[in-house]
């Protein structure tokens, strides 16, 4: 086994920049003005973010001025979240949610084992003054879909605004935003090949939303701060790049890893849904993940144990738990989220090397 190789399974946690995004950015590096100055260098950097704002808009069918450049996905949802009222959202959300309401008057609706609400408690749980509903489009963890459309119809007829965290299902879903009745939806450029620091919130016209930044009224005055320009020029590309096609082959090679597990590795069980055509999590009964972790990474093999912002801490996952698993469980699964760069050779690497592992710590749990 060659200990070089290089074998990039965290998809869901990051990705790296492509190709097409770095030559756009840096085929626009000579247009730093501040697109807020009224000099032509300032106008000129203020096209581009029109430019990106509109091939955004185009591909989730909203309107341009619906699009509004944030720094991340964490700011989008806790943008998204800054609400007085009564929170409607569920058990399975990012931390980005969760730990956005956690002081506020919020009714979290469970889910089931494959990670779907509740249909039935999210119809009882609205009050008189329940002012959001948030549940994520695609699971980060486990990938699994809810009803979008079906949770979208319940709120409108509550007339309470929908939000939709959809940071891990946009690379992967056609997503409009009419068709699916979304009034807000958080979007993160380094999970689809873009930079890091650069997000999106769509605010639908009408609905409002309460600024967390307050300066010089860019974005509509939603969000101030001089615009990423570098990170927005990239979102821009790599929204324009979006094309679905490429599921099919993602979704060969995460049913090839799932499939070699099967046959060589006693005692496994799968916890995503299939949902997302990338992640693959998966429960290797008897061991400790963090010590596989640290076995596939001395292997070349990066993974995780489940989202990556939680993975420096020793808790189990709050979505297998969630969705049912004992911690002992819980603490014994890794995820891989595969992207557009892995090969088959990955897999055949994987499927090489994870078996030996896996009953390598299996004999270590038993005998120490
Ligand atoms: C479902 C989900 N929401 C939100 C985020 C946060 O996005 P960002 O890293 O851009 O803040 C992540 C990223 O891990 C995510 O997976």
């Amino acid at each position: 086994v060659n200990a070089l190789n290089t074998v990039y399974v965290d998809n869901s946690a990051t990705t790296q920049i492509s190709r097409e995004v770095w030559d756009e950015i840096r085929r626009t590096k000579n247009h730093y003005g501040n697109p807020s100055s009224s000099h032509l260098m300032g106008q000129n950097s203020k096209k581009l973010i029109e430019i990106s704002r509109n091939r955004i808009a185009k591909v989730i069918n909203a309107k341009p001025n619906e699009i509004i450049f944030t720094s991340c996905g964490t700011e989008s949802n806790n943008t998204a979240l800054n609400v007085k009222g009564h929170i409607i959202t569920s058990t399975i959300e990012h931390s980005s949610v969760l730990n956005a309401v956690k002081n506020k008057d919020t009714t979290y609706i469970p889910v089931d084992r494959h990670g779907l609400i509740d249909i039935n408690i999210l119809k009882s749980s609205f009050k008189e003054n329940t002012e959001i509903v948030s549940i994520m489009f695609a699971n980060n963890e486990i990938g699994t879909i809810q009803n979008i459309k079906q949770i979208s119809k319940i709120c409108r007829a509550h007339g309470v605004k929908f939000h939709t965290d959809a940071v891990q299902a946009i690379g992967h879903k056609k997503i409009d935003v009419d068709e699916y009745g979304i009034d807000l939806m958080s979007i993160s450029g380094h999970k689809l090949y873009a930079p890091k620091g650069i997000g999106v919130l769509y605010v639908r016209n009408g609905i409002d939303i309460n600024p967390l930044l307050f300066g010089g009224g860019q974005e509509f005055s939603l969000r101030s701060g001089t615009e990423n320009i570098n990170g927005i020029i990239g979102i821009g590309k790599a929204f324009e790049l979006l094309k679905y096609r490429n599921n099919i082959y993602i979704d060969s090679l995460k049913n090839k890893l799932i499939k070699g597990l099967y046959n060589t590795v006693p005692n496994i069980s799968l916890n995503s849904t299939g949902d997302l055509p990338n992640i693959v999590n998966i429960t290797f009964k008897g061991i400790n993940n963090k010590l596989m972790l640290k076995a596939l990474s001395a292997n070349g093999i990066y993974a995780s144990g489940g989202s990556a912002c939680s993975a420096g801490g020793n808790k189990p996952s709050h979505v297998l738990l969630a969705i049912g698993l004992s911690e002992k469980d819980a603490n014994s699964s890794v995820r891989f989220s595969f992207g557009l760069y892995n090969t088959e050779y990955d897999v055949n690497y994987m499927l090489h090397v994870i078996p030996p592992i896996v009953k390598w710590l299996r004999n270590q749990a038993v005998n120490g």
